[in-house]
């Protein structure tokens, strides 16, 4: 199936709000992480089959400093202390892809930041 968007402005935060100050966002903003260890974004995401997908991350992360986060699916680590390095500023928007294992219909879909500099601000997941 194709690729299909999801907003971080749409998923369940804990520890960040939704802003919309630096231009370059999909949909209505992103989500600006909470600067600590902890922070997260959970997406709901279907699946159509069970299988192996790319779950790809759009962000931007205006420091110089890498912002990794875990990321769980159906609260199990899929991928521990994924990468998200500087983008120049934080109107640079990149992603960020990392394969993982999905169960048909309805998975979530944590990304929790893992040092006290929080996440990179988030804009959506594509699966
Ligand atoms: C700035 C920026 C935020 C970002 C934050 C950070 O305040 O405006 O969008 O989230 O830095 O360092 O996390
Ligand atoms: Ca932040």
């Amino acid at each position: 199936a194709a690729p299909t968007d999801y907003e971080a402005e749409d998923a369940l935060v804990s520890q960040g709000v939704v802003e919309s100050n630096h231009a370059g966002f999909s949909g209505r903003g992103f989500v600006n992480y909470t600067n600590v260890s902890g922070s997260f974004v959970e997406w709901t995401v279907n699946a159509a089959q069970a299988g192996t997908y790319a779950l790809t991350l759009r962000y931007a992360n205006g420091t110089g400093v890498n912002r990794p986060v875990d990321i769980r699916v159906n609260g199990a680590i899929s991928a521990s202390a994924v990468a998200f390095p500087g983008t120049g500023a934080w109107t640079n928007w990149q992603t960020k892809s990392v394969t993982a294992t999905l169960t048909a219909g309805l998975n979530k879909i944590r990304a929790t930041a893992t040092t006290a500099e929080g996440g990179p601000n988030a804009d959506k997941l594509t699966v």
